[in-house]
């Protein structure tokens, strides 16, 4: 279970360029949960994900994960709990090492065991099985450089490592988005099959309305640092992307509402 309460980060606080990049995000994701987070560019997606994975440190406000305040944690020590899939299929595997040994890397993550017990006998072929049961033929290119391999493929791997530890937390930034739309589709399909599998606890940011409204079990809207929609239960089965789109509209012509209004005000007091 992520429990996030009031969390807040600026970025280049007190400068001409400052960001309030997150202006007090509360969330509880149940565990098992599958939390889809949608909101036009620069609405704090990726500022949420990076704050729970320990990416920075958050100017206020707690992170708690399974019971456990990881709020002031350093970032390494929150990947032993944490998957992580980003949306450049070149950031989450060693390029000139090969599949298993990445795979290998990836398994012993917070583990006493080196790398050469993962890539023997029985744990060899514990991944090789896993490999195979993504369908895409790479368990007979297990000794192959990662760097061999298509961005679907990668992206695929990459989800795979992240999977393979069952993380208390998976977070997916937009990791379809770089592929295309078969490679992409792929990708979605195994993400459903690995979370489903392990029942695992995912906070998945897309920019597809598709995945937002008919994948997972909620979905957030975020706007300008803030989540403005929160919808889960019988509102989520029933969601199609066309009423997601519709909050959008909502959502741009409040603020346009906003600007016009501030807009009046700093022509009166000028
Ligand atoms: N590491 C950073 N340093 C400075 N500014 C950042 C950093 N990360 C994000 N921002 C800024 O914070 C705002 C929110 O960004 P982000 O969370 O990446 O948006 P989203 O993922 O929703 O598109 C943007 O204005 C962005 O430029
Ligand atoms: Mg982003």
């Amino acid at each position: 279970m992520l429990e996030v309460t009031g969390i807040r980060k600026t970025f280049f606080a007190g400068t001409p360029n400052e960001v309030r990049a997150l202006q007090g995000v509360d969330l509880k994701i149940e565990p098992g949960s599958w939390v889809n987070v949608i909101g036009t560019n620069g609405s704090g997606k990726s500022t949420l994900l990076n704050a729970v994975a320990g990416a920075f440190y958050v100017d206020e406000g707690r992170i708690r994960l399974d019971g456990t305040d990881i709020t002031r944690w350093p970032e390494h020590r929150r990947a032993k709990l944490i998957g992580r899939v980003f949306q450049d299929p070149f950031s989450g595997t060693a390029p000139t090492m090969t599949i298993a040994e990445n795979l290998a890397l990836a398994s012993r993550r917070g583990q006493v065991r080196g790398l050469t017990f993962a890539l023997k006998g029985p744990r060899k072929n514990e991944l090789r099985d896993r490999v195979a049961a993504m369908g895409l033929g790479l368990e007979n290119r297990l000794d192959n450089p990662i760097g061999t391999l298509s961005g679907g493929q990668r992206q695929s791997l990459t989800l795979l490592m992240s999977a393979l530890i069952r993380p208390s937390l998976l977070l997916l930034d937009e990791h379809t988005a770089a592929l295309d739309p078969k490679s992409a589709d792929q990708v979605i399909r195994l993400t459903q099959q690995f979370i489903e599998r392990d029942q695992l606890t995912t906070l998945m940011v897309t920019h597809s309305m598709p995945q937002a409204a008919f994948l997972g079990d909620r979905v957030i809207m975020m706007d300008r640092g803030r989540v403005v929609h929160d919808i889960s239960g019988p509102d989520k089965k029933r969601l199609r992307p066309e009423d997601l789109l519709s909050k959008f509209e909502e959502l741009r012509r409040a603020n346009q509402l906003d600007e016009s209004a501030a807009e009046m005000l700093r022509a009166q007091y000028v």
